[in-house]
């Protein structure tokens, strides 16, 4: 073991808990720091306010160990940490399409100024290009004389449903610094990880930032390549899934991420790339990125789409008909609501006056915060029951083992849109049900 052994996390949402848990796993003492004495109490206690796979087991584990703590005080840590990993949020800003920076500012700000020994400052969050360089001198100004504090941006990949794997195992490293001894300092916390011979990209301020949103700018626009492919196939016909699973094949292309269906979601890709345009809008580039602003509408375009299907199938009168929604978590796996395709239809199709019936395994509880006129159920049979149309917009395990003799005896009406093309459509035809998906043309009976 090196000299590296107090790591604090500031910010302990989804990333930070995270990072912090699987900090305490590779061998470190662990302080994660919230401004939240709600959210510090619980993961004291092991308990984790959003639902994330084997997270709750290595937070426990590491209270138990005595490695990790808990705690609201800012100055506690100064005094005690190595490294200090910020990690708090960079949502998109109210009434705006960048990214709301008052968090960041805030918590490095307070940092600094808490620091009383030497230490590195990591910058985990999702930015803006700029902002590592502008916070370094931010830190160097607000950090106590005597004492070297200074910053590096190391910008996280982990995915929801997977977060602890991604970040014990992570596929790549990155880290942007200015000095050759902070790099020295990152290669020393992540030594388990490079002793796997992951690959290390080290590099400057600006490159660190823009790999993370470069990353979610090419997934969003894989997702959106293949959902514009789906409403040309919608239009002459053809099968989606096996167009993917033909470019797929050529490895330049590549078959992740090439699903056809109601499009992507969640904390991350809507709002990076919404920010990223605004970011170089605001560096005089607006036209570098203007095809983010059509991947952006392709993107919300396939939620429209399902809504015109159940219009199609229910005879253009949605009114008092009962839908059942499965899937309001943005993706499997997850609890998470935040910009949820799902959430965004069944609330599309209560506005036109359905009685919507909604399940999802994690994600109700959340939904129900922000839309609580929903009608919430607590199982897919209770859902389906009297279902003039059922959609399936998240690719729950429990939803794509269904078939159609599982729905037959309970819905009013044999009507089904799979909005994440997971069901076998010949079969469900072959059932006797009027059966759509995206990217397929869809008979009108
Ligand atoms: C994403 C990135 O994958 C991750 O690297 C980054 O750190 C944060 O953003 P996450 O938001 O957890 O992670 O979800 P991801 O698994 O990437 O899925 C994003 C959305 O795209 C989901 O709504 C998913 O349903 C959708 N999606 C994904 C598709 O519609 N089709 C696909 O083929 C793949």
């Amino acid at each position: 073991k090196g000299v590296i052994e107090n790591i604090s996390v500031i910010g302990t949402g989804y990333l930070g808990a995270t990072h912090a848990a699987c900090m305490a796993e590779l061998g470190y003492n662990v302080l994660g720091v919230d401004i939240d004495p709600e959210k510090i109490d619980s993961l004291s206690r092991g308990e984790l306010p959003f639902h994330e796979p084997g997270l709750p087991e290595l937070i426990r584990k590491h209270v138990d160990s005595g490695r990790l703590r808990f705690t609201t005080d800012l100055d506690e840590v100064g005094a005690w940490g190595d490294v200090h990993f910020i990690a708090v949020g960079t949502p998109q800003q109210a009434g705006g399409t960048g990214a709301d920076m008052t968090f960041v500012n805030a918590a490095t700000r307070s940092l600094a100024r808490s620091i009383s020994k030497d230490a590195l400052i990591v910058g985990k969050s999702t930015v803006p290009v700029g902002t590592a360089r502008r916070l370094a001198a931010l830190v160097e100004e607000e950090s106590a004389e005597g004492v070297r504090v200074t910053l590096a941006w190391n910008p996280e990949f982990l995915r929801e449903g997977f977060a602890v794997e991604d970040t014990l195992r992570p596929d790549r490293l990155v880290v942007g610094t200015s000095d050759a001894a902070d790099e020295a300092v990152l290669r020393e916390v992540y030594s388990e990880a490079l002793s796997r011979e992951t690959p290390w990209i080290s590099t400057d301020f600006e490159t660190a930032e823009l790999v993370k949103v470069a990353a979610n700018a090419f997934l969003a626009t894989k997702i959106s390549f293949i959902n514009a492919f789906a409403e040309v196939t919608e239009a002459v016909g053809g099968n989606i899934t096996t167009l993917a699973d033909a470019i797929g094949h050529d490895t330049r292309i590549g078959r992740k991420f090439l699903n056809a269906g109601v499009g992507f979601g969640g904390g991350c890709l809507p709002k990076d790339i919404r920010a990223l345009q605004t970011r170089v809008g605001e560096l005089g580039l607006d036209h570098t990125m203007r095809f983010l602003d059509e991947m952006d509408q392709i993107n919300l375009r396939r939620r429209e789409k399902v809504v015109t299907l159940a219009e199609q199938i229910l005879d253009n009168e949605l009114a008092g008909k009962r839908i059942a929604v499965l899937g309001v978590a943005f993706k499997p796996l997850s609890d998470d609501v935040r910009d949820s395709p799902g959430l965004d239809v069944a609330v599309r199709l209560f506005s036109s006056g359905a009685d919507v019936a909604v399940y999802d395994p994690e994600g109700n509880r959340n939904a129900a915060k922000r839309f609580p006129r929903l009608g919430y159920v607590d199982s897919l049979t209770e859902a389906v029951t009297g279902a003039d149309l059922v959609v399936l917009t998240t690719e729950w395990n429990e939803f794509k083992a269904l078939t159609p003799g599982d729905l037959e005896s309970l819905v009013a009406q044999k009507q089904f849109i799979d909005a994440r093309n997971v069901l076998p459509a010949e079969e469900w035809e072959g059932a006797g049900w009027r059966f759509a998906q995206l990217g397929r043309f869809f008979h009108q009976a």
